[in-house]
């Protein structure tokens, strides 16, 4: 049986306090390009007892990438790890042949090899990085990281802290459960949910933060599947941006926030007198809330000088909301308790039971998985609206590649682009974005199960 959150939480309480850590400084100046280097190797985590085993995952060297809006860089992708890989920018709008999607825009990297991604990223905001080869396995094993673009002029804020929020699948002995990795009872239901979270990789870390000053948080969801239930700090909350793209106007937000997986929001807040000395940000579980990550607040030696001023807006193609556009619909199915008895899966038609033999259970216009052409071509500059049908039992979180998007979904701040939205059962949702990018782009569920059972398509946009 796996242990409970409870046991967990318990665990969790034994971490002491951390300072934040300073970003890693890696980058080697030039003057054209800036130049990193990123090993992806396994990493070791002791997050229960030093004295036991510590946790074999796989990660990168470094906790966070920060680059600068419109400064080229050079990223060397080293793999050290026993498998292929590749990585995929995500949020980032750059080139198709740097996005990093194995089997699509490029060839896994092997092991042992490298790989140089080059771009330019246009938009600052928060972003992330991750696998995208073997996807479910690799994500549930740890391959990520936050990857922030900073603004330039950079903004005013006197703390700027990423929270990362993971969930993890720890066996009996304290390790990752690697067996269940794949399993198809789990693709068919709502992914594979872990049942140990982490905030930074750390279990419940602690900040500090500072009275009278506005301070930037950054959340990240890269969980596998499970959508977050956020319950916020009690201090004076808003949202500012979605998805790295900045909000028309700050929202304030009291009420629990849902982040589903590779959905951002930045936050600011602003802790005053009447602030209590301590903050948490908690998960909102069935029947308890478990603190994810702490604050200890604390008042500032001096006055802040820094007020929050909304953030520069990124150059996103024109709003696209005028005619002539051009429409498609994408109708998501399968799944337990769904309706589907038949889908197209490697241009064969497939009886459910055949498709199960295959691994696959969902479709998108009833194509399980990455079809022979494009689910879609459009024109480089087309005004593309695309209707998303959830005729499904589960929620799903759309990611499209390359493009931010509108949508008409009123849960979400209004006028807020996205890379990633998540839609009920039953929801419809239409979407629309200028489609200014050339390539073969991937759209799919990154509740990463569904797109290994079937959820997953692509589209082109001609030159
Ligand atoms: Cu986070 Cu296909 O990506
Ligand atoms: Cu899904």
């Amino acid at each position: 049986m796996l242990m409970s959150r409870r046991h967990f939480l318990g665990l969790s309480a034994l971490v002491t306090i951390q300072a934040i850590r300073s970003p890693a400084t890696f980058a080697i100046q030039s003057d054209e390009v800036n130049r990193y280097r990123l090993v992806l190797k396994p990493e070791q985590k002791h997050w229960f007892d030093e004295a036991e085993d510590p946790i074999e995952l796989w990660g990168f060297n470094v906790s966070e990438l920060r680059l600068e809006q419109g400064k080229p860089v050079s990223i060397e992708v080293v793999n050290r790890l026993p498998v292929p890989t590749s990585v995929h920018w995500h949020g980032l709008r750059i080139p198709n042949n740097m996005d990093g999607v194995s089997g699509l825009t490029q060839q896994p990297i092997p092991a042992g090899g490298s790989f140089i991604y080059e771009f330019t990223p246009k938009d600052a905001g928060t972003f992330w990085a991750h696998s995208h080869h073997q996807t479910y396995e690799q994500l549930a094993r740890g391959l990520y990281i936050p990857l922030i673009v900073e603004e330039t002029p950079q903004q005013s804020f006197n703390q700027d802290i990423t929270l990362t929020f993971d969930d993890w699948r720890i066996n009996q002995q304290g390790q990752l459960d690697l067996e269940t990795i794949g399993d198809l009872r789990e693709w068919a239901h709502g992914g594979r949910v872990g049942n140990l979270i982490t905030t930074n990789r750390e279990l419940a870390p602690n900040y500090e933060l500072y009275r009278g000053q506005p301070i930037r948080l950054r959340l990240i969801n890269v969980a596998n599947a499970r959508i977050f239930q956020l319950q916020l700090p009690e201090a004076e909350v808003a949202l500012i941006a979605k998805d790295g793209q900045p909000l028309r106007t700050p929202v304030s937000q009291s009420e629990p926030l849902i982040l589903a997986p590779a959905e951002r929001y930045d936050l600011v807040i602003h802790c005053d007198g009447d602030t209590s000395n301590r903050l948490s940000i908690g998960e909102i579980g069935r029947d308890e809330v478990i603190d994810i990550v702490t604050f200890d607040v604390l008042d500032a030696d001096e006055d802040s000088s820094k007020v929050f001023i909304a953030l520069p807006v990124n150059p996103l193609p024109a709003q696209p909301l005028g005619e002539p556009v051009v429409r498609h619909s994408i109708t998501m199915s399968g799944g337990a308790m769904g309706s589907l008895r038949q889908a197209t899966f490697k241009g064969e038609e497939l009886s459910i039971d055949e498709l199960i033999q295959q691994r696959q259970i969902w479709a998108f216009n009833g194509v399980a998985n990455m079809p022979k052409e494009p689910i879609f071509t459009v024109n480089s500059g087309e005004v593309v609206e695309i209707t998303l049908i959830n005729d499904t039992r589960w929620p799903h979180s759309m990611h499209l590649h390359g493009h931010h998007f509108l949508a008409d979904l009123n849960r979400y701040p209004e006028g807020a682009w996205h890379d990633t939205l998540v839609m009920a059962s039953g929801e419809e949702a239409r979407i629309r974005f200028v489609a200014d990018a050339a390539g073969d782009w991937l759209i799919h569920c990154h509740m990463i199960e569904h797109q290994a059972g079937g959820m997953v398509s692509w589209f082109r946009v001609t030159a």
